[in-house]
């Protein structure tokens, strides 16, 4: 597919997407997305690093629960598959994302539900908050190509309303998962959901998935490929909360949301995918993203089946 193509089909589906015009944002989110609640934006980049971005592509956004994916990675490749699997579960959990019943036999069910991400960000190595966000944002970076930062403004409204991330964090001292202190567990997850990327940047990001853990632009190895197989299997099968099943049926690529209404798609050995709308469907994924991604796969026969 040539770069021309590539560029009409997004505006064309974009164009079609936009006419959706329901859906509504995290309600404490709210003043936070205000001016954006409309923002549409589209990207790809290949595995031979070819990026063209529509819409909005170049505004900032915050990763939200797409960090979860990210930080899973990060876990994987710093502690090892065994130790990780010790500590978090790979089965879809069928409920929303921050329910609490989200553990079996006290291990989160897997990475991609606020549980399992809170464990995630846990196992990441260093002694500090600071050092774990240092390492966290290093990898990031590294996966975007250019250097991210946590929006405070984000972070300021997450702290508001953490209740149940702290609830879920409990829940896991309690069974003796965590060796640091939840608070601090909970404030991690909350600045890694804080990150902020452009629309491209999140295409970058999966497309350093797609090629087995190269950033195809910059040429820096990130990850190793058995991290990333076991990531790209998890964000197949759980990624999309408890509409996962729908998810792989109708798009049939591995994908992570985010309740700003980030997506990232992963078509492997061929492409990262990343939609931006704050409109959220009842699952708190983007709706006019999810149709995005619908679309796309149809016309490119994404599907991996
Ligand atoms: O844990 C939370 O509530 C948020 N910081 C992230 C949630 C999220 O993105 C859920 N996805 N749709």
């Amino acid at each position: 597919m040539t770069d021309q193509r590539v560029h009409d089909d997004l505006v064309a589906i974009l164009e079609e997407t936009r006419e959706i015009g329901w859906g509504e944002p995290a309600d404490y989110l709210r003043d936070v997305q205000r001016r954006d609640l409309d923002a549409l934006a589209a990207a790809v980049c290949t595995t031979e690093g070819e990026v063209v971005g529509v819409g909005h592509h170049d505004r900032a956004l915050a990763l939200q629960s797409v960090s979860k994916a990210f930080t899973y990675a990060v876990a994987l490749q710093e502690c090892g598959l065994d130790r990780v699997l010790a500590f978090i579960g790979v089965e879809p959990s069928g409920e929303a994302f921050n329910e609490l019943s989200q553990l079996s036999d006290g291990r989160p069910f897997n990475p991609l539900i606020n549980a399992g991400a809170i464990m995630a960000q846990a196992l990441v190595p260093g002694d500090t908050l600071e050092d774990r966000e240092a390492l966290l944002l290093d990898r990031y970076s590294a996966l975007a190509g250019g250097q991210l930062e946590v929006s405070e403004e984000v972070l300021r409204a997450e702290q508001v309303r953490a209740d149940r991330n702290f609830a879920l964090a409990h829940m896991l001292a309690s069974s003796g998962m965590l060796d640091v202190d939840p608070h601090e567990v909970v404030q991690g997850y909350l600045r890694q959901c804080s990150v902020e990327v452009t629309t491209t940047q999140l295409a970058v990001m999966g497309a350093t998935f797609a090629s087995g853990g190269r950033n195809p632009v910059s040429g820096e190895r990130v990850f190793d490929e058995r991290v990333v197989q076991q990531t790209l299997s998890v964000m197949l099968t759980c990624g999309m909360y408890d509409a996962s099943g729908g998810w792989v049926t109708q798009v049939g690529i591995p994908a992570k949301s985010g309740v700003s209404g980030a997506m990232l798609g992963v078509v492997p050995g061929a492409m990262g995918l990343a939609t931006w709308s704050p409109r959220l469907d009842s699952h708190g994924n983007s709706i006019r993203g999810v149709e995005l991604f619908r679309r796309l796969s149809d016309r490119w026969d994404l599907h991996v089946l």
